[in-house]
């Protein structure tokens, strides 16, 4: 595995503490902010300062560990129960993204250990949750290296959302895909689509891409199926906040849109997601698909009314692609294709 230059860190624990990029903010201004108190970090979860499935789930880690990091009790059960308090109240932030689920069931195994000293029982949550920063790293570096073999020199990659270095610790995952090829010298290009209605594509995916100097081009989520239509795109990567072991890919909201246009148009359309965001366990007609507030669609970015005040407003945050739909899911430990049940199975060592 190579290693790449880690140019935006969205999330960083300092010294018990954990420090984010208030993705809420981005592009405006760059602002960072600093906690160790779980109902901090979970609100701004809620509130989508930290976002992203893989950075929604370290953050999660990270607010554990730094509350156990920083108590004065010097009694296990107590500091068991006040960690069991930080993940129960972290698992209620957001509902969909399963990174969420994975790292906090993992911390929550570190807390269930016996210890005779709290000592033992901080040394075991912190370094889980260290472990799960590093492993972030790592995995989308390897996402990174298998995606960009995919990747052809002067291809036209549309993507979606955010699925960068903000949405991870590092690199991103449909983002690490896009980076890595460049990286390479792959003379790449890439339409970013606005994303509706928080505009993650417009605000951070630009932000991010334009740091590196990868030629990014922007446009509103209407504009898909005409540009596909003007053969202006040549594959589409998005990042995924949940995975089914069938191979439906839940992603932000219209993503299943983009798919449909790609298979119109037979555009390879690709998912990159790390196996932490595969759930093995979830039949699709079980998913809970995050709703969130309706004032993300009555106005632009909570400012700007663009409606009548009142207006009935559905606002699903993500939405359902079928498999059939995906080319590929690009994960840390190999691109997997078709059929998914199968060869994700396979994968997850589940077969
Ligand atoms: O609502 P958000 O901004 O948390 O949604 C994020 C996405 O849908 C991303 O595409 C997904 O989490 C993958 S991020 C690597």
């Amino acid at each position: 595995m190579n290693f790449y230059p880690i140019k935006i860190k969205a999330l960083e624990w300092i010294n018990g503490r954990v420090r984010w990029i208030n993705t809420k903010l981005l592009p405006e201004v760059e602002v960072y902010e600093e906690s160790s108190d779980y109902e901090r970090i979970a609100k701004a979860i809620e509130d989508m300062e930290i976002r992203g499935a893989p950075a929604i789930g370290v953050a999660a880690a990270l607010a554990v560990a730094a509350t156990v990091y920083n108590t004065s009790s010097d009694s296990v059960e107590e500091v068991k129960s006040l960690a069991r308090r930080a993940i129960e109240r972290l698992r209620k932030t957001r509902p969909t993204a399963y990174n969420l689920f994975w790292a906090l069931n993992q911390i929550e195994e570190a807390v269930n250990k016996q210890y005779s000293t709290v000592e033992e029982l901080r040394k075991a949550v912190v370094d889980k949750a260290l472990e799960i920063y590093r492993l972030d790293i790592e995995i989308n570096t390897r996402i990174g290296e298998y995606g960009e073999k995919l990747i052809d020199d002067g291809d036209v990659i549309l993507t979606h959302c955010n699925a960068g270095a903000l949405a991870t610790v590092a690199l991103g995952t449909a983002l690490a895909v896009i980076r890595i090829a460049w990286y390479k010298g792959k003379k790449i290009k890439v339409i970013a689509t606005e994303t509706r209605p928080v505009l993650q594509g417009a605000r951070l995916t630009v932000w991010e891409l334009k740091k590196e100097g990868i030629p990014v081009t922007l446009i509103t989520d209407n504009m898909v199926g005409y540009v596909m239509y003007k053969k202006l795109v040549n594959k589409v990567i998005v990042g995924a906040d949940r995975v089914l072991l069938d191979g439906h890919v839940i992603n932000k909201i219209g993503t299943y849109t983009i798919a449909i246009a790609a298979k119109r148009h037979g555009v390879p359309f690709y998912v990159a997601a790390p196996t932490s965001t595969i759930d093995p366990y979830t039949p699709v007609e079980k998913v809970v698909i995050e709703e969130r507030s309706l004032d993300e669609v009555r106005k632009v970015l909570n400012k700007i009314l663009i409606t009548v005040e009142d207006v009935e407003v559905y606002n699903p945050a993500f939405d359902i692609t079928p498999p059939d739909l995906v080319n590929a899911i690009i994960t840390e430990k190999g691109v997997i294709e078709p059929p998914y049940t199968i060869n994700i199975k396979k994968a997850l060592g589940l077969s």
